[in-house]
């Protein structure tokens, strides 16, 4: 019984020591935006294995909390190339090394405040990771090459796309992809 619960709790200490962040030296932000919070849940679970700075992106003006009026703002601003005001910035990004970027999937790329975002700084040499959540297709989709042509100067690594169901109980998938991309050990 004795040796039962020592391996028990050496188990889980080892566990716990096992999951810890491989960015020592290098400064992470988090960035997301998220309007039903599905996409807020993937970058929690990030900011807890990895540390570093959390930021919410919020646009000046609140998205509707009905689905249909947010869409017909989205897809106005999406049709019209606009650039969203921020009601708030990063400060002093260039504090950066790495950059967790989260957004859910709005018709196949980012809302377009990431643009906004984007725009507003140079990210040179910095290095980008991409996450995204998605009603029915794939999160990623034109995020990536977006981010690129925004930001050409950045490194992009894999990044991540879950289906927003499941966001709130992704930790294990989240902390899986960390480890492959060398952001956990
Ligand atoms: C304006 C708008 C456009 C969307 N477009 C897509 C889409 O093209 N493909 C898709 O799979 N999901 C789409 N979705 C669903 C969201 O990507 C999904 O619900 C996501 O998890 C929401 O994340 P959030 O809770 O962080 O806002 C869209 C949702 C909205 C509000």
């Amino acid at each position: 019984m004795k040796k039962a619960v020592f391996l028990t709790i050496a188990f889980i200490l080892f566990g716990y020591m096992g999951l810890q962040a491989q960015s020592q030296g290098e400064r992470v932000l988090i960035v997301y935006f998220s309007r039903s919070g599905n996409t807020r849940a993937v970058a929690q679970f990030i900011h807890q294995a990895v540390g570093g700075d959390l930021f919410e992106l919020r646009t000046a003006h609140a998205y509707p909390a009905e689905h249909r009026a947010a869409t017909q703002l989205a897809r106005q601003e999406r049709d019209t190339n606009a650039r969203p005001e921020l009601a708030s910035n990063v400060q002093n990004i260039e504090q950066y090394d790495i950059i967790f970027l989260g957004f859910p999937n709005w018709w196949g790329t980012m809302p377009m405040v990431f643009f906004t975002f984007l725009e507003s700084h140079n990210l040179t040499g910095k290095t980008i990771i991409p996450f995204s959540t998605y009603g029915t297709s794939s999160g990623l989709v034109r995020g990536v090459p977006d981010i690129q042509r925004v930001s050409p100067g950045v490194t992009i690594l894999e990044g991540l796309s879950i289906r927003g169901g499941n966001a709130r109980n992704s930790r294990n998938e989240v902390n899986a992809w960390l480890r492959r991309i060398g952001m956990l050990r």
